[in-house]
């Protein structure tokens, strides 16, 4: 999307954990420690910072969280102007004060923050051992640094040390290095592992994610592969690990703050649901030409030709990102009649997937960092197809590995369940299939048509917002169920994979999703009368099948939990409870049935007093296999 070189790499590193780094006016650890709640969202299991102070550096690390770490330092001794800080989501070693970032070379006065894996780190190590070397973390990043210092003690200049190492390693970094022997200086490397650079006042700001940077500065710099910055008191200059000056080009960040702070919300994820009016108006924004009956998607205009004549689109995803992706599948085949395949991106890069020339492939992520979902596209790649992304974070590996592609803009998202950029990205999927349709036999009527139901998609999801407040006590009076079934059919199937996967992940209730006509083939055996079913039963075609579906739960007690269209007098007749959703294509009712189900999620991991928005074991970007 974002038109780049890159130098490539198998895997993403392990890019949960977070990096900031400061160099600048103000004292660093403030803004350090800010930077580092802004990325805990991420996920993490301990955290870390490190100052210059008088010449000496002074490192505090904790396993748990930046809480926890803000307990052992003290702010008002730390009034050093450069310093790095870290969370550390663990792979190599337990997560404990030891493992934990910064790590430091054997003499303690380099010190690193390390994002990614380092693959050949036990033959380094092995080198490092037989030259006298010691180590007390069992770490690859501490590997890195005492590589760096060993490096250093050759060189004298801390650079190139810098650049030898990364050029000796195999694997993946966003690293940020920092010395007593160059206390002005502060350099960023990165290789699979996002770095955003920012440009401030008389200062600068390094970090994993440009939501530790906002707060200072709009202006970025996102580090390319194999590419570094080295930054002191005076200027930066970007730089590849080969020494080749490049351009470093300066980009604006299109969020504010406003966006990554709760605004009066519990939760964020709460704050993220309610914003969907909004944010899906933002994803149609200058998109829809309503009396054309057609749709203007500038990212895709390099791409119009091999669209116009791809004789299949693969759609490859995770988790919430694939739902959207069999919602696309649907939406597409109707209008564009042109054959969808949707993989599991972590499937797909692993079983030699055949592609032809006339193949696209289409990659789905809100993160745009999802391992799996990268390395399924550089497999693409690899074979031939052309890649284009639906990705929301902007500049991110995904966005950046692609041919083409149209940004969801929903903004931050910062609760680890999504929710709003799974609407933007069914907004994004209902404008590409509209127009694929224009490309083919759609006729602009058929395509007006469309174009307006699409535009009033979002003061419809208000409505239902607006009208939420029964979605509370449902959720109270079946917050201690062991097990929810989820059923829908046609467009509404992947909503009922969606509304499980959400309330499994924050309430850490079992839920299944099925495609409702598959429950006589197995799932019936679990109704009994402890067994909520959410039926989503909106009108359309298969909706008296539906009817039969919710007749068969209840011939065997099951409780039925109903999305409904509004104006359905039947429904009520049959379902313990209904939740009613306004009426619009059905094309387009997944972007209302899933709201419901977001909210339904929300308030009975509430009532069981879980944490919605760092739900436990799961990470916002998967970034490991
Ligand atoms: O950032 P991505 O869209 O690539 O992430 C894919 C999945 O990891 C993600 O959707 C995950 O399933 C969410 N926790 C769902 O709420």
């Amino acid at each position: 999307m974002l038109r780049h070189s890159h130098n490539f790499q198998n895997i993403l590193g392990k890019t949960m954990c977070g990096i900031v780094g400061y160099i600048g006016s103000k004292p660093a650890c403030t803004i350090i420690m800010n930077g580092l709640k802004r990325l805990e969202y991420r996920g993490y299991d301990s955290a870390g910072i490190a100052t210059i102070e008088n010449g000496i550096l002074v490192i505090s690390k904790r396993a748990g969280k930046v809480a926890d770490l803000e307990k052992i330092i003290n702010p008002t001794e730390l009034t050093s102007t450069i310093g790095i800080g870290h969370t550390r989501w663990a792979t190599h070693g337990e997560p404990n004060d030891i493992n934990a970032h910064p790590h430091s070379d054997f003499s303690g006065n380099i010190t690193i923050i390390h994002n990614g894996i380092i693959e050949n780190y036990l033959a380094i190590k092995k080198k490092l051992l037989l030259d006298g070397y010691s180590f007390k973390s069992e770490t690859d990043s501490e590997v890195l640094a005492v590589f760096i210092g060993d490096l250093y003690k050759r060189t004298k200049d801390l650079e190139k040390a810098v650049r030898l190492a990364l050029t000796e390693i195999d694997g993946t970094f966003g690293l940020v290095v920092m010395s007593v022997y160059e206390p002005n200086t502060l350099i960023a490397a990165r290789r699979g592992s996002p770095i955003v650079f920012g440009i401030g006042e008389d200062e600068y700001i390094i970090a994993s994610d440009a939501s530790a940077i906002i707060q200072h500065t709009r202006q970025v710099i996102y580090l390319e592969d194999n590419e570094m910055v080295v930054i002191n008191r005076e200027g930066y200059t970007t730089k590849t690990i080969d020494n080749q000056t490049t351009n470093g080009e300066i980009h604006e960040l299109e969020f504010d703050l406003k966006s990554i702070e709760k605004g009066g919300f519990e939760h964020f994820m709460l704050k993220e649901i309610y914003e969907q009016p909004s944010t899906f108006r933002d994803a149609i924004r200058g998109r829809l030409l309503i009396e054309e009956g057609n749709v203007k998607l500038g990212g895709l205009r390099v791409v119009a030709d091999k669209l116009r004549n791809a004789k299949r689109l693969i759609i490859i995803g995770c988790g919430t990102s694939w739902h959207s992706g069999l919602v696309g599948e649907y939406m597409i085949e109707r209008l564009a009649q042109i054959p969808v395949e949707v993989e599991y991106a972590s499937e797909f890069r692993y079983r030699s997937p055949i592609i032809y020339p006339d193949d696209v492939v289409i990659a789905i992520s809100q993160s745009g960092e999802t391992a799996d979902t990268y390395a399924a596209l550089r497999e693409a790649k690899l074979k031939g197809a052309t890649v284009l992304g639906i990705v929301n974070v902007v500049g991110s590996s995904i966005a950046r590995e692609t041919d083409a592609g149209v940004y969801s803009h929903a903004g931050p998202e910062i609760g680890v369940a999504s929710t709003k950029a799974f609407t933007s990205q069914l907004a994004v999927l209902s404008l590409l299939a509209l127009y694929l349709g224009r490309l083919k036999n759609v006729s602009s009527i058929e395509g007006k048509r469309l174009a307006e139901a699409i535009s009033a998609i979002p003061e419809k999801i208000q409505y239902i917002l607006d009208h939420s407040d029964s979605i509370k006590a449902i959720a109270k009076e079946y917050a201690h169920a062991q097990n929810f079934l989820y059923l829908g059919r046609g467009y509404n199937f992947p909503v009922a994979l969606e509304g499980a996967l959400k309330l499994k992940e924050i309430s850490y209730i079992h839920a299944e999703g099925y495609p409702a006509a598959e429950m006589k083939h197995g799932p019936i055996a679990l109704i009994d009368d402890n067994m909520p079913v959410v039926f989503i039963a909106t009108k359309d075609d298969v909706y008296d099948k539906i009817l039969s579906g919710i007749e068969e739960v209840r011939a065997r007690k099951g409780k039925v939990i109903a999305i409904a269209s509004e104006g359905d007098t039947q429904i009520s007749k049959v379902a313990s409870h209904v939740i009613y959703v306004p009426n619009t294509l059905p094309m387009l009712m997944p972007i209302l049935s899933v709201i419901p189900l977001q909210l339904l999620s929300y308030y009975t991991a509430v009532e069981r007093g879980c944490n919605v928005d760092m739900p436990r074991n799961l990470a916002k970007s998967v970034t490991v296999e």
